[in-house]
């Protein structure tokens, strides 16, 4: 079969080791193909045949080698009908998407036009509707608590309360897992942040001004929020914006296992001629699921 990856909306750490993994499992039997920049690539078809002796080269980097794009022609019906007539004329039987919550809704427009497709979830947001562990959540995690980690002891040393704001888009799953790895005194998300308590914050830094707050990005502007924290407690307060370091820190290895699974259980499906599928791994389950 000829087999199609691509990568599609912000990249994760590890990206990269599940598409060699996927391409080493597959390449034998198959002929397997990057799709340059996402749905865009799809949409202009720009494929490029990919070998598991090219891929080992990335598969410890951070970033998408076959590169990403949000698309927003894809999301149009005229986008979706040119990505269907590509796959056609270039006679592609299978088309592996990862990404997302935007990429999975691209992956299901595909299947609902008949295209194979089978979804692997990536995303440092871990923002799916449903519950799977998404490539570059653990790293992003990592690289966060290793920041928090180098900018504490400056805090420290001049009685300081700092916020950090960490990504993570509409879900509250990065802030809440940094927040309890970094043991962070107050975490600001998209669930709490109109109950936020300043009578509460006041008295924490009266017994202890040295005070770590995660802030969900998106939320509230942070020099608002950090102006309205130093005048509560009489100033002392900083800010981060943690950044790109969340997608760029090279994968961790428990990201690199997690993704190896997810090729695993992709190739299964592609052997076994199974699509309209997504890879999931959980607490529960690590299995395929339909896309719905
Ligand atoms: O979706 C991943 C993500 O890193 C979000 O956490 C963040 O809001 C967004 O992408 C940033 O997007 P861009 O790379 O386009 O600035």
């Amino acid at each position: 079969m000829k087999v199609v990856i691509l990568a599609s909306g912000g990249d994760g750490p590890g990206m990269n080791a599940c598409i060699h993994y996927l391409t080493k499992f597959l390449h034998k039997k198959h002929e397997v193909y990057g799709c340059l920049y996402g749905f865009q690539g799809l949409i202009e078809g720009k494929f490029t045949r990919i070998t598991p002796k090219e891929t080992k080269e990335h598969r410890y980097k951070a970033g998408v080698f076959i590169k990403s794009s949000r698309c927003p022609e894809f999301k149009t019906r005229e986008g979706l009908n040119k990505a269907v007539q590509t796959i056609i004329t270039n006679q592609i039987d299978m088309v592996v998407v990862i990404g997302g919550e935007g990429s999975y809704k691209g992956a299901k427009a595909l299947k609902e036009e008949g295209i194979r497709v089978i979804f692997i979830p990536g995303t440092i947001d871990r923002d799916l509707i449903y519950d799977s562990y998404t490539i570059g959540f653990y790293t992003a995690v990592s690289a966060c608590a290793h920041y928090i980690s180098n900018v504490k002891p400056t805090m420290e040393a001049f009685d300081r309360t700092c916020v950090y704001e960490v990504m993570g888009r509409d879900n509250p799953s990065l802030a809440k897992m940094v927040g309890e790895i970094v043991q962070a005194d107050m975490v600001v998300t998209v669930e709490n942040v109109k109950r936020f308590n300043y009578e509460r914050f006041i008295k924490m830094h009266k017994e202890n001004p040295v005070r770590t707050i995660i802030l969900q990005e998106k939320l509230v502007p942070i020099e608002e929020f950090v102006k309205k924290l130093a005048d509560a407690c009489g100033g002392g307060v900083r800010q981060c914006v943690i950044g790109y370091v969340q997608r760029g820190t090279p994968p961790i290895k428990m990201e690199l296992k997690l993704c190896k699974i997810f090729a695993k259980l992709a190739a299964k499906a592609i052997n076994n001629n199974m699509f309209g599928v997504a890879t999931c791994i959980n607490e529960q389950k690590t299995t395929v699921i339909e896309i719905v």
